[in-house]
């Protein structure tokens, strides 16, 4: 309520205890049209709910206002019927206590629809188990069989129920649905002959036509016409826009199923109702004694194939009554009246039996199966008060009901009031309310109520009539303030307004004149023993059922209709008593079913008869308001800066403290033991403005505190997805990287296998590791190639590669070789073959030959100075004409005595060698290469060597400081000597002179014919000296 307290001006207030002028009748019809207009069709009267029908549907049945309103504060929330479900459920469940709900209203009002929501509800909002949905169904489904045999079309209402209904719901301690059970009440079985024009029989006889299989129909012996029924054309209103016989009758197929109607009941129920048509179609005609005959036999024949019943004897019952006098029986024949009245009473018992029967076989279905302690919540949909243009013995015992209704009413809710003062401790004020005890005393009362007279009249010997049933209440209630009838009236208008066979009582809801004709009838409910019995010999076994043997047998006579009537009334209410109420109250707001339109007049009377505003009074006589500390304080306690955010007291003192603060004065409200009782709902609305005007404060804090608690979880969200996230990569990453280990492993393990069997021809463990290995070694191979044809290393290869390997060795030297051959100019192939000639002079023949091989010989070894005056001198002045210079060095000579060594260069040409002197240029020896005829060097590595001559020739010899055969012998030494002597042998072409001398001496000539002799010997250094002994002594480094 307070959450919608703010929006009281423009749609009225929701609960009318706040209404400001709570003792008018307008206000109180004002706020609901305000209401009604805003297609708000709930208000409240504190815990009672006021519906207004809007004939039209709106969606706030379904299962997300299901969910709005389970396990909600019934104020927390707009009024709603599923507020009063939630409420009356959670008081059964929390409390422990059984409960009902009290729908009441006029017909049309919307009774059954509410009842049908609060079920609704129920089943939606209780747990979806197996078993649970199949009770559920079933208390849904028995609705749909109950309106099609318990409603009809009135001009009130298209599905106007026909019949009182109290349904109880079982609830288990876990207040799942376990089971349910119903009561009816009075059927107005008047209804299967008799109905006024624009109405129709119950629903289910159009339905059966327009909705059953040709098949179906031809076994009850049917046609497809309703026109062609008596019973179902005295309303002239066979068909109905609103309604949908044929798809309804599929409803009601399926709903008896899921109610565990077998095939063969199912069959039998539809052969009663089709036989009720066919009873319905019965004539007569007055014979000449006057008595009465069946015309046309087919309609007695089909209801004795239906019925299983013989057809004399169903004949013979339609048209005679057997009459018990003194022990003896007698067959009396009826007359044409006493067959129609037999007929139909015949049609009205079958019908009404038929549907006990058929309550009495849904509660079978709904009766729980498990044997244990069940919580109850009732539901109780009953007609309301009814004011026809004639009212009979229906509308009075309707009216009646009524009464009791609001007796109890009045009883709960002023009870329940004044309880909750004394439970509070809050002093009670009284307040005047109408008692409508004393019309309750009026019908019900003994021995002068109108049933007890009603009753006296039925039994008593003699011919009373209906005429005298009035005279008697005449007599006896003539001067009750709440009956009048045209003797008895006072007043002359109101004489006049009421006929001779008419009574009208002042009913709390308002006057009613009841008609007198057919009371008496209709309470005796007689229906002739003949009738009783043939219906008891049927094969069927509903009717056998309804008609049972034992009824009559039994000599004593039944209680009269109204007496049953006021006991089962009785019994509800003792029902109702013992259980917690609650209350829907249904209003209608037009006489027109139209959803557009509300009608003050109407609204108004209703108000006034359902006792709204006494209600209201009730309600209001003491306090506006009330709340329990707890929800109070919680509401408002932002207005007190001592309660707000907390409070450390009780709730109690919490109310006190905020109360004060707002300067509530005395008058305004009382602190009882749990609540706060506000007197006027100006007070309210004050604090209410007052929370209206901080709850923009409060938002602004909300907001930002959510804003911050949002972003904490957006940021929670996120960091929880980021470590999901991560923990998923790393699974991923630990499932790759196992992956790779296995493949690693396998890998490693075929490596291992493959190494294993290498040696062996190729199969299958082997195979990727020799091509692994071919792979690896050419690789390796190709980056590791010698680069040079010196360059003689090579990578070793695996033993299944060797020969591959020598292959590709050789051929890379091929290659190589070529390529370096291709290289050489022939400058430096003369070079490299002088080099060959080396080879052959001093390979394996002088130590130092193998050092000297990687040095390339070359044309000249003389710095640029010395090649200089080499150029300017030597080919000038002293080489001959076309002698050409083949090599030049610097030697040094050492003389052939005394040793003494001298710088010199030495020149190739192609005829001669010279020695010249370093720095004058000055030939000092000529030597002509014939006359060479011994080059001579030792085995070591020495520099030395020597140049012996042919001392008789001397033709072409030349020396420039003395003739040759003085001198002897040339000794000279090189670095170089391998070059110096091999390119003497090859311009000299002296090979044959060459000599490796293995000795440790050389001895060399000198002129004269003298010798010398040249020592050689190994060393610390290496060193050429004049040795003591006169000899030249060449020390060799070791
Ligand atoms: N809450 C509602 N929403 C929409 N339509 C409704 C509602 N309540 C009632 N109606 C309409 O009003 C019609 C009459 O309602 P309902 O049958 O419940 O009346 P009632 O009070 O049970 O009447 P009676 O006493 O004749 O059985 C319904 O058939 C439906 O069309
Ligand atoms: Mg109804």
């Amino acid at each position: 309520m307070e959450n919608e307290l703010h929006k009281r001006d423009h749609t009225g207030v929701q609960d009318f205890v706040l209404l400001e002028d709570f003792t008018n009748p307008e206000a109180f019809v004002e706020n609901l049209r305000k209401r009604f207009n805003a297609n708000l069709i709930y208000t409240y009267i504190g815990p009672v709910l006021v519906s207004v029908n809007p004939y039209q549907n709106f969606d706030i049945y379904n299962e997300e206002y299901v969910q709005i309103y389970r396990n909600v504060n019934f104020y927390e929330l707009p009024p709603h019927i599923f507020a009063i479900a939630d409420a009356a459920y959670r008081s059964m469940r929390g409390e422990n206590r059984n409960h009902c709900v009290l729908i009441s209203g006029e017909s049309g009002a919307g009774k059954t629809e509410a009842s049908k929501k609060i079920l609704q509800y129920i089943a939606a909002s209780s747990k979806h188990m197996r078993d649970v949905e199949q009770v559920k169904d079933r208390l849904l489904q028995s609705n749909p069989i109950l309106e099609a045999f318990g409603n009809a079309k009135t001009n009130r209402n298209d599905n106007s129920s026909r019949f009182g209904k109290y349904m109880d719901i079982q609830f288990d301690f876990k207040g799942v649905p376990v089971g349910g059970h119903i009561l009816n009440y009075l059927l107005e079985k008047s209804r299967v002959c008799h109905h006024s024009d624009g109405e129709r029989n119950f629903h289910i006889f159009y339905q059966l036509i327009a909705g059953g299989t040709p098949l179906l129909l031809s076994k009850l012996r049917l046609t497809k016409d309703a026109e062609k029924y008596h019973y179902l054309t005295q309303g002239k209103s066979v068909r109905v826009d609103a309604l949908n016989d044929h798809k309804d009758f599929n409803h009601v197929k399926h709903a008896l199923d899921v109610c565990d109607f077998t095939a063969q009941e199912q069959e039998a129920l539809f052969s009663i109702v089709a036989s009720v048509l066919h009873l319905g179609n019965i004539r007569f005609e007055e014979n000449d004694d006057g008595l009465a005959n069946i015309t046309d036999f087919s309609p007695v024949e089909n209801i004795s194939q239906l019925l299983g019943c013989p057809e004399g004897v169903l004949q013979s019952a339609l048209q005679n009554r057997t009459i018990e006098a003194k022990g003896e029986k007698m067959k009396s024949p009826l007359n044409k009246d006493q067959a129609l009245y037999a007929r139909d009473a015949l049609a009205k018992g079958v019908y009404d039996r038929l549907f006990t029967w058929i309550v009495k076989k849904v509660n079978d279905s709904l009766n729980s199966r498990k044997r244990m302690k069940c919580s109850l919540m009732g539901i109780l949909d009953i007609y309301g008060f009814e004011i026809f243009g004639v009212n009979s013995f229906e509308q009075f015992c309707i009216n009646y009901c009524n009464e009791k209704l609001q007796q109890l009413f009045i009883e709960l809710t002023l009870k329940s009031e004044q309880e909750e003062y004394q439970r509070e401790g809050i002093a009670w004020e009284k307040v005047d309310y109408f008692n409508n005890k004393i019309i309750c005393d009026l019908v019900e009362g003994k021995p002068v109520g109108i049933i007890a007279i009603m009753d006296e009249e039925c039994l008593r010997p003699g011919e009373p009539t209906d005429g005298t049933f009035l005279e008697k209440l005449n007599l006896n209630l003539g001067q009750h303030p709440h009956y009048v009838s045209h003797s008895s009236a006072t007043d002359v208008t109101a004489r006049k307004s009421i006929g001779r066979d008419e009574f009208r009582l002042l009913h709390f809801a308002g006057q009613v004149t009841y008609s007198i004709q057919g009371f008496l009838d209709k309470n005796n409910d007689t229906l002739f023993r003949d009738l009783k019995e043939a219906m008891s010999q049927t094969s069927n076994k509903i009717t056998s059922q309804c008609f049972p043997q034992a009824e009559l047998q039994n000599k004593k006579r039944p209680n009269t209709a109204a007496t049953q009537f006021k006991t089962s009334l009785a019994q509800l209410m003792e029902i109702l008593m013992s259980k917690e109420p609650s209350y829907v109250r249904c209003i209608k707001p037009n006489d027109y079913k139209r959803s557009d339109q509300f009608d003050d007049q109407i609204v108004h009377h209703q108000v006034k008869y359902l006792g709204l505003m006494e209600n209201l009074r009730v309600r209001r006589a003491g306090f506006a308001y009330r709340r329990p500390y707890e929800i109070f304080l919680n509401r408002y306690k932002s207005l007190c800066p001592s309660t707000w955010p907390h409070f450390d007291g009780t709730a109690k003192e919490g109310v006190e403290v905020l109360v004060n603060h707002l300067q509530y004065s005395n008058d305004d409200y009382r602190l009882g033991k749990t609540k706060l009782f506000i007197r006027f709902p100006r007070v309210l609305f004050a604090t209410e403005d007052a929370f209206q005007l901080r709850k923009h404060d409060l938002a602004t804090m909300v907001q930002a505190r959510y804003r911050g608690f949002a972003q904490k979880k957006k940021f929670q969200t996120w960091k929880l997805s980021a470590i999901r996230l991560q923990s998923h990569w790393r699974r991923v990453a630990a499932q790759r990287l196992l992956r790779r280990r296995k493949q690693a492993a396998e890998r490693v393990r075929g490596f291992i296998k493959g190494f294993i069997h290498r040696l062996e021809p190729e199969c299958d463990e082997n195979k990727h590791f020799i091509q692994y290995t071919k792979y690896n070694y050419l690789t390796k191979l190709k980056n590791q190639l010698p680069k040079n044809v010196l360059d003689k290393h090579w990578p070793p290869a695996p033993q299944l590669l060797k020969e591959t390997s020598e292959l590709l060795r050789d051929l890379c030297m091929r290659n190589l070789t070529l390529s370096y051959v291709k290289s050489i100019t022939p400058a430096r192939k003369a070079l490299m073959e002088e080099k060959v000639v080396a080879e052959s002079l001093f390979r394996g023949k002088k130590e130092s030959y193998s050092k000297s091989v990687a040095e390339m010989f070359a044309e000249t070894r003389l710095d640029s100075t010395q090649q200089d005056m080499l150029c300017s001198t030597f080919d000038s002045k002293i080489k001959e004409p076309g002698e050409k210079v083949q090599y030049s060095a610097p030697v040094t000579k050492f003389d052939r005595h005394g040793y003494k060594s001298r710088k010199r260069l030495l020149v190739l040409t192609d005829k001669h060698l010279y020695l010249l002197d370093e720095k004058s240029d000055l030939v000092k020896d000529k030597l002509p290469f014939q006359q060479i005829t011994g080059l001579l060097t030792s085995s070591l590595s020495d520099g030395l060597f020597v140049i012996t001559i042919n001392m008789d020739d001397n033709g072409s010899k030349e020396n420039i400081d003395g003739p040759l055969d003085s001198k002897g012998d040339l000794i000279l030494h090189s670095d170089r000597v391998i070059e110096l002597v091999t390119k003497t042998v090859i311009h000299g072409k002296k090979s044959e002179a060459f000599r490796v001398i293995s000795d440790a001496s050389i001895t060399h000539g000198i002129s004269g014919g003298k010798k010398g002799c040249i020592e050689f010997t190994r060393g610390q250094t290496s060193a050429v000296k004049k040795a003591k002994n006169g000899n030249l002594c060449v020390m060799v480094a070791q």
